[in-house]
């Protein structure tokens, strides 16, 4: 077992090997009355069940339940058990139940405390960790939500075994970010033929709970672990959803690795080392190049533009992020070709 100490609006520890069963139970015990909420399935797989100071709600899996009408019903079963200020919320599920849960912990009674329990790899190394909670808009991923932190996480390595590889490569994608843009064993940790997965997330783990020290609001510092992310989430919504995010994050890097030594002199074979790194996952590392200007687009309508710049994150070497502010557009077209397909 480790534990990895997060400090930010609130600090809370992260406990990577540990019993999840076991902690839903110590949680209850804590709280005059606790609300688990969990996508349906993994309620019915689990076999969770309601006790007298512990109430359920099942979710829709997915990012489908990131949703104010989801949102809505966990305000309205809150109302019903009449849950108070020091009561609690559990999120028990991947990033979206957990982005969920912590919203809806945000929101309830102007805050009520909640505790991260993640079942996906992205859940356990990115979602759960560092308190950004929220669910989608119309209009776009993400764009209701809060800064607030859970008062503990805890990570159940044996729910990674229940897996598709798919999920486990989507979610490896975030570690190798956390190696490239500072802890290089990471890097060397990958290439095991058998993954240590608790080294691995508690590597990962305290990348994150480094930047997040710094910078929890995301005022600067934070936008590290958006290295891979800005042509990323165009990839992502370009593809309607069908490449997970990680694997659109997997582009993302070799792109903003291309970036790199275009602009920074990033060296060939760490740029190279990305796609080994990625492809021996399974993992895409190109495009299609017919797609270039549906992305253009969407880079210009993300988040992270700021006076209609498109803002990367870069590398000069491993464990050195650099910003990219004001790329020219023809650069941008010239790099997007060495990832094509
Ligand atoms: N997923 C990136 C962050 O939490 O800042």
């Amino acid at each position: 077992m480790k534990i990895i100490e997060i400090v930010a609006d609130r600090n809370y520890r992260v406990v990577v090997g540990a019993n999840a069963l076991d902690e839903i139970k110590a949680i209850t015990a804590l709280h005059r009355r606790v609300l688990l909420i969990a996508p349906s399935n993994l309620i019915k797989s689990f076999k969770i069940k309601e006790s007298k100071n512990l109430s359920i709600i099942g979710t829709p899996s997915g990012e489908s339940q990131k949703n104010i009408r989801v949102l809505e019903s966990v305000w309205r079963k809150c109302s019903a058990i009449g849950l108070e200020r020091s009561d609690a919320i559990i999120g028990f599920g991947g990033g979206a139940t957990t982005d969920l849960a912590g919203f809806a912990a945000a929101t309830w009674l102007r805050g009520v405390d909640w505790y991260a329990i993640p079942t996906s790899l992205a859940g356990m190394v990115d979602a759960a960790i560092g308190g950004k909670t929220g669910i989608n808009a119309q209009s776009g991923k993400n764009l209701i939500g809060s800064f607030y932190s859970p008062s503990g996480v805890f990570i159940d390595i044996k729910y990674l075994s229940k897996l598709p590889n798919r999920d486990l490569s989507a979610g490896l994608a975030e570690v190798i970010k956390c190696g490239f843009i500072s802890d290089y064993k990471i890097l060397n940790l990958v290439q095991d033929d058998v993954l240590d997965f608790e080294k691995l997330i508690s590597r990962a783990v305290k990348v994150k709970a480094n930047v997040v020290a710094k910078d929890f609001k995301e005022s600067r510092i934070r936008e590290v672990l958006n290295y891979g992310h800005t042509l990323g989430h165009a990839i992502e919504k370009d593809s309607k959803y069908k490449l997970r995010h990680g694997e659109a994050v997997s582009i993302g890097m070799v792109y903003a690795a291309e970036l790199s030594r275009e602009l920074l002199g990033l060296a060939d074979e760490i740029v190279e080392l990305h796609r080994v790194l990625l492809g021996n996952l399974n993992l895409p590392t190109s495009y299609p190049k017919s797609r270039w200007s549906s992305l253009v687009d969407l880079l210009l309508k993300d988040k992270k533009v700021k006076q209609g710049k498109v803002r990367f994150i870069g590398l000069s070497k491993i464990g050195k992020p650099v910003w990219l502010e004001d790329v020219p557009s023809s650069t941008l077209t010239k790099v997007y070709e060495r990832i094509t397909k």
